[in-house]
């Protein structure tokens, strides 16, 4: 994020990351990491609320879960979804001091990093000042991501290509984060780290309408921030924005993205 503004950014935010997350898929990956109940959280770059409510659930009784967005509208629509007791959120930023937010036993930040191509390791290291000696952070984020897509036509494939280009080198994301989570754990001296490689998305077939919803959006916003020309297309972005959205609807074609998580204990 090379300005302040979050890339993915649009009125239908909040529902789209309320759409695309998956609670059993998501509560399993926690338990992998190793919450456990009575724990405080901190769900950093928390988004609609939903992931925090169901990493809130594996810390009953006695838990309680903080779900922090730099974000107002995330922060409001989480409130209004999902404040519970034992579970609150608030506005934050995690490129700066966490202090005031107490400190934490788990924290999880998933989806967060690959919005900070050159300042994610810093981040991390940021964060890590409020999980305690023993503590458990969790990285989760995709690898290679929006460029594993099979029937794209060429001019598809081409400008695909070209706009993760552009949002790398334009917007400071970064479509490969997932393979560098285990590097910043390591480098910060945390124990017992384990990595997991699963896949986020797969998909063949018809196709699912919070699949579609998601991917159209996400192409759409990452699309038109980019800065790409879209010259493959006569009528520019609208002509590859079309095209897109015929390509994912049609059931011949398959996508996958890789994710990985990479867990690790906070030295004493
Ligand atoms: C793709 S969403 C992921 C949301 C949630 N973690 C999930 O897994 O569904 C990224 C979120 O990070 C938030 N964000 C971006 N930069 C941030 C920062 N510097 N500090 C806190 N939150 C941030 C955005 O507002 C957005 O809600």
């Amino acid at each position: 994020m090379s300005q302040n503004r979050y890339l993915m950014e649009s009125e239908e935010e909040s529902i789209r990351l309320e759409l695309k997350t998956d609670p059993r898929a998501m509560r399993r990956q926690a338990r992998w990491a190793g919450i456990q109940k009575g724990m405080r959280v901190g769900d950093l770059g928390c988004g609609s609320g939903k992931t925090t409510y169901n990493l809130n659930r594996l810390v009953q009784p006695g838990g309680f879960s903080l779900g922090i967005d730099i974000s107002p509208r995330r922060i409001g629509y989480a409130q209004d979804h999902y404040k519970a007791p034992g579970l609150d959120f608030a506005l934050g930023d995690i490129r700066t001091p966490l202090e005031p937010h107490g400190s934490f036993d788990f924290i999880w930040i998933r989806f967060v990093l690959e919005y900070y191509r050159s300042a994610a390791f810093d981040i991390v290291r940021n964060v890590c000042s409020v999980l305690r000696p023993g503590g458990i952070l969790c990285l989760v984020d995709l690898d290679y991501n929006c460029l594993t897509h099979f029937g794209l036509s060429p001019a598809l494939e081409r400008a695909m290509k070209g706009v993760m280009n552009h949002l790398e080198e334009n917007a400071d994301f970064d479509p490969y984060i997932g393979r560098k989570l285990y590097s910043y754990l390591y480098d910060l001296g945390f124990s017992e780290i384990r990595m997991d490689l699963s896949a986020h998305h797969l998909i063949y077939g018809p196709i699912k309408r919070n699949d579609l919803f998601n991917w159209v959006k996400k192409i759409e916003i990452a699309g038109r921030q980019s800065g790409y020309e879209f010259k493959e297309f006569h009528n520019g972005f609208e002509g590859f924005y079309a095209e897109f959205k015929a390509f994912f609807c049609d059931p011949r074609r398959f996508t996958y993205t890789p994710l990985i998580i990479c867990r690790g204990k906070k030295p004493y």
